[in-house]
């Protein structure tokens, strides 16, 4: 079989393949591998094993009796944790590679590992699960907006002809009314959650995020810094700008909220081959990434994070996560986050549909 080929074969892989030479060094290693790890080819190629990841059940003695027995072994169930503190739970196979003498090129892989993470089957159902709840709590939150937008647009009318008809020491009440029911009538437009006029054309993603920098900077606070890690080469991408702009600056706005007046904000762009999204494969997808290293995300919220109406926040309505939920799932795209006390990243992942 041609190389080129083969490459393709191993690229396209759900399991992570990593060939690993006397020293255990990598020499080489496949694109499900650098999405397990999170880090890059050039990262990888060379660098000791035990490098790439912050911790691993299974023991570096292990390995080296592979080399020296010339036995593999299987690990069921191991605990990975990657530099970046994700924890994974893997099935874990170390076979001893033949050596090829007559090919010097080949010969230096001495161990094939193949790594399969099996969370990800458990995880998938779980996310599934959860959409469909919350699915549920946006319906029902919207029926309800639903129903106090009618009157409220009658009493608002009301007041408003009543307001003509009385003299200017009882217009203060008829214009107390208005303006209450005005306020009651944004946060029911934004229960109601955006519209479905989708304005989907191809446009490049950091023009969309470089706005969205523009925007939130006019009044940010002087000790907050915003750090890009772009990815140049990512394609345009089929999108609608202000859809995708609308939930990231409610990301990136909780982010600047969480770290309060100082703090760092992080911006980072990938592409990913072969990503599970809401149970459909996609071979291509975007993962843009903020990190923040504010306190992290209080324990009570998690599980109902994406929910509409839930908050931390004195003054926040909790609908800021479940809009921008809509409109990435509007994208056939999702959102996940990890957090904990000073890192919490909000991935945000979009196929790329190449029509
Ligand atoms: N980066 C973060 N760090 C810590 N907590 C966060 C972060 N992002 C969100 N949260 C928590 O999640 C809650 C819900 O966020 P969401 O954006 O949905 O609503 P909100 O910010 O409270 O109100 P709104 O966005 O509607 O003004 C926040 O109140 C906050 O407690
Ligand atoms: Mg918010």
């Amino acid at each position: 079989m041609a190389s080129l080929q083969k490459n393709n074969i191993l690229d396209n892989m759900v399991t992570s393949i990593i060939m690993l030479d006397q020293q255990m060094n990598v020499c080489y290693n496949n694109l499900a591998a650098e999405q397990l790890f999170k880090l890059s080819a050039k990262r990888m190629n060379g660098s000791q094993l035990s490098s790439l990841y912050h911790h691993l059940s299974s023991s570096k003695t292990l390995f080296e009796q592979v080399i020296a027995t010339k036995q593999g072994f299987t690990d069921n169930l191991a605990t990975l944790i990657c530099l970046d503190r994700r924890s994974v739970t893997v099935d874990l196979s170390v076979t001893p590679l033949a050596q090829e003498t007559s090919d010097n090129q080949q010969s230096e892989g001495v161990l094939l590992l193949e790594i399969r993470q099996v969370d990800q089957q458990q995880r998938i159902s779980a996310e599934m699960q959860q959409i469909t709840q919350q699915q549920l709590a946006k319906d029902l939150v919207k029926g309800l907006a639903h129903e106090i937008k009618n009157p409220l647009g009658g009493l608002r009318g009301a007041a408003q002809l009543l307001h003509r008809r009385l003299d200017d020491e009882s217009k203060e009440y008829t214009q107390m009314i208005m303006e209450q029911a005005d306020r009651l009538n944004n946060l029911v437009e934004r229960l109601l959650g955006p519209n479905k006029h989708h304005q989907h054309a191809k446009h490049n993603i950091h023009q969309v995020l470089e706005k969205i920098v523009q925007l939130v900077s006019i009044d940010l606070p002087p000790h907050i810094i915003i750090k890009r890690d772009y990815d140049p080469s990512i394609p345009d991408i089929t999108i609608d700008p202000e859809q995708i702009q609308q939930a990231l600056l409610n990301i990136i706005q909780n982010a600047i909220q969480a770290v309060a007046n100082r703090g760092e904000i992080s911006i980072i762009t990938r592409i990913a081959n072969q990503m599970t999204i809401n149970g459909k494969r996609h071979r291509l997808a975007l993962i843009i990434t903020i990190v923040d290293n504010g306190p992290g995300i209080s324990d009570d919220l998690r599980q109902t994070l994406f929910y509409p109406m839930v908050t931390g926040r004195a003054e926040g309505t909790g609908l800021g996560l479940s809009i921008a939920q809509t409109l990435i799932g509007q994208h056939q795209g999702r959102i996940d986050f990890e957090s904990s006390a000073g890192h919490t990243e909000f991935n945000i992942t979009i196929p790329v549909i190449n029509d």
